[in-house]
């Protein structure tokens, strides 16, 4: 759960624990450095001592607090910079900093939830994230890497948004389909238990009021009958999981085909394109 006015030093610490997997503290050993990654010549030495990185951490944490008559995109791009300069991690300052990154926004009231996947963005934009960030440290060069990372927000909340509206495109017309598919089974509630996760149990549809656990159960293997699921073994209970959803989800594009026997605008079943 994110709250507002969390991120410092210990959310940092925090942060690089969960994604490293292990209980971790600012990095007390010298020898961090940052290499080319074309030459491997060291191109970068963030600070050393544990005390030193606790203080410009907090100094860090500080400059998100204040400066607020800039823009906080503006601001969030200064501290990655910032974070990533300090690098106070032998490992994972590059994840950690994204995750930062969106916590940032979530604690400007830019983002309800953190949902924006701009790690997307600047990971198919390696090579000029590096030389950004570089070029700030050796020339102050940062008006480049401000409109990079503008540009990556507003790329990816396009490429969010348009993710969106095909869920929903999909999920009309999965509702279409169990309809006509189904006709005894199929309720809109239904429908949304489908899609509020990529798959579901028996137990999803017991705790949404749609049936009992018999029933619900004959309801699940009838969605996989018709294609709309498909049973996994995993454990004591199967999991019922929605192959077109995962799809649309972690597919790059928003491209998903019509289940066929369903009247819509485009009467022969072709891929829909967004
Ligand atoms: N020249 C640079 N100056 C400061 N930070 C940099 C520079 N080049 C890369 N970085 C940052 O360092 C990160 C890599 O550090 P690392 O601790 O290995 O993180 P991770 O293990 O999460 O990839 C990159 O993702 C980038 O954020
Ligand atoms: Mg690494």
């Amino acid at each position: 759960m994110v709250q507002r006015g969390m991120l410092s030093t210990d959310m940092a610490i925090q942060v690089c624990s969960t994604v490293k997997g292990l209980e971790l503290d600012i990095r007390a050993e010298p020898g961090t450095t940052l290499k080319s990654r074309m030459s491997g010549e060291i191109i970068y030495t963030p600070p050393v001592g544990q005390q030193l990185l606790i203080e410009k951490l907090d100094n860090w944490a500080d400059f998100m607090r204040r400066n607020t008559e800039f823009d906080p995109l503006v601001r969030m791009a200064v501290q990655h910079y910032q974070f990533e300069a300090i690098h106070p991690f032998a490992d994972g300052n590059g994840r950690t900093g994204r995750i930062l990154n969106i916590l940032f926004l979530v604690e400007t009231g830019l983002l309800d939830s953190p949902i924006l996947y701009l790690s997307r963005y600047i990971i198919q934009h390696k090579a000029a994230y590096y030389r950004l960030l570089q070029n700030i440290t050796v020339n102050q060069d940062w008006a480049p890497w401000i409109m990079f990372i503008l540009t990556g927000v507003e790329e990816t909340c396009s490429w969010t948004t348009e993710k969106i509206k095909s869920i929903r495109e999909l999920m009309e017309h999965t509702g279409e389909y169990v309809q006509t598919s189904l006709p005894k089974t199929y309720t809109w509630e239904l429908v949304e238990v489908l899609f509020k996760q990529p798959y579901c149990r028996i137990g999803n549809l017991v705790d949404a009021g749609i049936a009992k656990r018999q029933t619900a159960s004959v309801y699940l293997k009838q969605l996989c009958d018709i294609g709309v699921l498909r049973e996994v073994k995993s454990g004591r209970e199967n999991i019922f999981v929605h192959p077109k959803y995962i799809e649309l989800l972690t597919g790059e594009e928003n491209v998903w085909v019509y289940y066929s026997g369903v009247e819509t605008d485009n009467p022969q079943p072709e891929p829909n394109a967004v």
